[in-house]
């Protein structure tokens, strides 16, 4: 993308309404325009950010067996009548009805509805297990939308759900949702701690919630230091090895790690004191089994083994697309603006063009850029004709990984000038050598 053709309708004022870094680099470096309260249009490159995010996400849980479909945002009344939640969910869901007065709402969740596909159509234990999930907007009419993205109106999630025979296999789903979301995570460059959680309204029996620490969080956390040195790194996972998947949830969860719905003094006092952490989580994620909660009242049942017919065990899990955007900008931040991870990087490298109009400038950034491409990464030009301040003002703020500065001066030498938003340290290479540096540096998130 050339900067002179996009659309990044940058500010240059604080957007006094914004609390947070999030929500601020958000709306300055022209992510998101808000239409409501908690309700935002995704500009370009926020759009671009988003579905990065996404991409992962569906990798994640591809690789884990389980399978998309979309369901869609209005769901019928009856539905959730079947299950009594129509009445329990309260004034979080947005009810509307059609011209022919059906009672419809824009769902918050999707439990009843995919237990409905579900019983519709698989009939046999056979057919499992089966995990289905998609990636759709919802709608909560939160009574306090802010931050952003962060706590939305109307926000993108992905919700999973299990069906299996026993809970045996049930719990298994659940440990292979912990594990692939530890892997969604740390692709996005996050740390995000399991932690031992209440159920709420969605109800069952087990739930963690993932957190990710930073003092903007709205949850109150209480951790063993040792939880957040945890890493998954790039070992092999056999997802369907029962006893593999749930020793790695072990690993990442026999360290006290807990929020405050379920922190408990007496468990915590036993951390070594310079163990001892409390601080702020952002929830990225939560993940639920509840047995028979939705499959009994709404009679998804499969015929097992022996011909009986019983309801299936069953759980969600669901992790905040949008609220993710937020969270990553909250983990990786600084005074001049966002610092992408390479994982969800809106474009994967700026390139500066210090002087338009210069013959061995424009050349060099043109070829760079073509270079780049050629090697699949998707770099952003600017051949605008700001002052360098300002350009490198905008670089900072949006936050790309990555930039290569081309001025006379080094071209002169036969160089450019790599530098990484995250450190400040840049270096002279030939425009080859660099563009080469950065196909290596993205190896593994192309
Ligand atoms: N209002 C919202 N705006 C943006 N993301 C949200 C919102 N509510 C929930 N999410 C995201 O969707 C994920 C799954 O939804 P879940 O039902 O667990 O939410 P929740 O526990 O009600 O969230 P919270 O406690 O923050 O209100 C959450 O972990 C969170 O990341
Ligand atoms: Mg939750």
């Amino acid at each position: 993308m050339r900067l002179s053709r996009y659309f990044l309708p940058v500010l240059k004022e604080t957007p006094a309404d914004a609390q947070i870094a999030s929500h601020r680099y958000m709306l300055r470096a022209g992510m998101i325009r808000q239409q409501a309260a908690g309700i935002y249009s995704w500009l370009p490159l926020g759009y671009k950010v988003l579905k990065r995010i996404e991409q992962i996400v569906h990798e994640e849980q591809e690789r884990a067996g389980h399978i998309p479909l979309l369901m869609p945002t209005l769901q019928p009344a009856d539905l959730w009548r079947e299950s009594g939640r129509y009445d329990d969910y309260g004034a979080e869901m947005l009810r509307i009805q059609d011209r022919h007065e059906r009672d419809m709402l824009y769902g918050p969740t999707n439990e009843e509805m995919i237990t409905d596909i579900f019983r519709a159509h698989v009939a046999s234990y056979k057919s499992l297990p089966l995990t289905l999930y998609h990636i759709q907007w919802k709608f909560r009419d939160e009574i306090r939308p802010r931050f952003g993205v962060m706590r939305g109106r109307e926000f993108y999630m992905k919700d999973g759900y299990n069906f299996d025979l026993t809970k045996e296999d049930a719990l298994h789903a659940y440990n292979r949702h912990m594990v692939s979301y530890l892997r969604t995570y740390e692709r996005m460059g996050l740390t995000a701690i399991p932690m031992r959680a209440d159920s709420g309204p969605i109800g069952g029996d087990d739930t963690h919630e993932f957190l990710v620490l930073a003092p903007t969080g709205e949850s109150d956390v209480f951790y063993d230091a040792g939880v957040t040195e945890l890493k998954l790194g790039n070992r092999e996972i056999d997802y369907a090895d029962h006893a593999a998947v749930k020793g790695v949830c072990e690993e990442f969860t026999s360290l006290y790690a807990r929020t405050d719905e379920t922190h408990d003094e007496a468990l915590y006092g036993e951390i070594p004191e310079e163990r001892r952490r409390q601080g702020k989580g952002i929830e990225v994620g939560q993940i639920f089994y509840f047995g028979t909660k939705y499959s009994d009242p709404m009679g998804a049942m499969v015929q097992g083994p022996d011909g009986q017919k019983v309801p299936v065990h069953m759980g969600s899990h669901g992790i905040g697309v949008s609220r993710l955007v937020g969270a990553i900008i909250e983990a990786s931040h600084d005074d001049k603006g966002i610092i992408w991870p390479e994982g969800v990087t809106p474009f994967h490298v700026g390139i500066v063009n210090m002087r338009v109009g210069d013959a061995a400038c424009d050349q060099t950034s043109e070829a760079l850029y073509g270079t780049l491409k050629t090697l699949g990464l998707d770099p952003l030009l600017d051949d605008t004709d700001e002052r360098a301040g300002a350009k490198f003002a905008t670089q900072d703020l949006i936050g790309l990984p990555w930039r290569i500065t081309v001025g006379p001066r080094g071209l002169a030498n036969g160089v450019v000038e790599l530098t990484s938003r995250r450190t400040g340290e840049s270096e002279e290479l030939s425009p080859e050598a660099a563009a080469a540096k950065l196909a290596a540096l993205y190896e593994g998130h192309l």
